[in-house]
């Protein structure tokens, strides 16, 4: 299998399905950790529902990297004159707030991307974004019964609990795409030994023979620092 150097999901979106996800309107992020994927989905194809899914509570997530990251593009627009005086009143006034930290970074990410949210902001944010954290894949797809046009699963089946089988659950994810809908799935072959993080590597082999799929990218193998991920994009048959 073709081995390609590792690039990130929305670099692969952009380069490979720019002109098919235009007229997406939904998406689900399985695994979404600080839901940036979801952010540059929405800013980037517009789309209109943008649905992600972690076990982590939003103090578990990877905050400070990425807050870090956004308040240097909003002092950087700050610098450049770019944001209004009622933009950065209004950043201001969600800042401070421990508690309110995830939806006060979304805004913040939101007003990167200029999009109006004055003066119902949060409502906006919440009728585009639902982000459920706290929430184990697993249980969220027995009460799923919405498809998709997207949906991402990138590095997460492997660190499923070893009573889950991660190919059945990704065959469930499967179904949850629209007709034409497009799965991107990323994770760690068999290259990666069992660790504290990695639960269960795939079974390449096993793994493609077993997903009914179309595939429109890969599957390829992709480095990943002396180890490689599965990667593809595909369709349902
Ligand atoms: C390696 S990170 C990958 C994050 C992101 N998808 C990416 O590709 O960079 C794995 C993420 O999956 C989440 N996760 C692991 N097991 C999960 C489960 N059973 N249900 C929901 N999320 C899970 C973790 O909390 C973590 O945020």
């Amino acid at each position: 299998m073709k081995i390609i150097p590792h690039k990130e999901t929305i670099d692969i979106l952009k380069q490979e399905f720019a002109i098919d996800l235009k007229n997406g309107n939904s998406v689900l992020d399985i695994g979404c950790n600080f839901p940036k994927l979801l952010f540059d989905l929405h800013h980037n194809f517009n789309f209109k529902e943008c649905i992600g899914v972690d076990k982590r509570n939003t103090y578990g997530l990877d905050r400070i990297g990425t807050c870090e990251e956004i308040d240097a593009i909003i002092e950087n627009k700050e610098n450049n004159g770019e944001l209004t005086s009622g933009e950065i009143f209004n950043i201001n006034a969600f800042a401070g707030d421990e508690k309110n930290w995830l939806y006060e970074y979304c805004y913040k990410n939101i007003c990167k991307y200029q999009y109006n949210v004055n003066p119902h902001q949060k409502e906006i944010f919440q009728n585009i974004f639902s982000l459920n954290f706290d929430t184990k894949i697993e249980d969220f797809l027995k009460n799923l019964d919405q498809k998709f046009d997207l949906i991402v699963c990138s590095k997460v089946l492997s660190h499923l609990d070893f009573n889950i089988d991660p190919i059945d659950i990704l065959k469930i994810i499967i179904s949850k795409l629209n007709k034409n809908g497009l799965i991107i799935f990323r994770d760690n072959d068999e290259s990666w030994k069992e660790g504290a993080q990695i639960k269960q590597p795939f079974d390449t082999k096993k793994l493609l023979d077993e997903i009914d799929l179309i595939f429109d990218y890969g599957p390829f193998k992709e480095e990943n620092v002396n180890k490689t991920h599965i990667l593809f994009a595909g369709r349902k048959k």
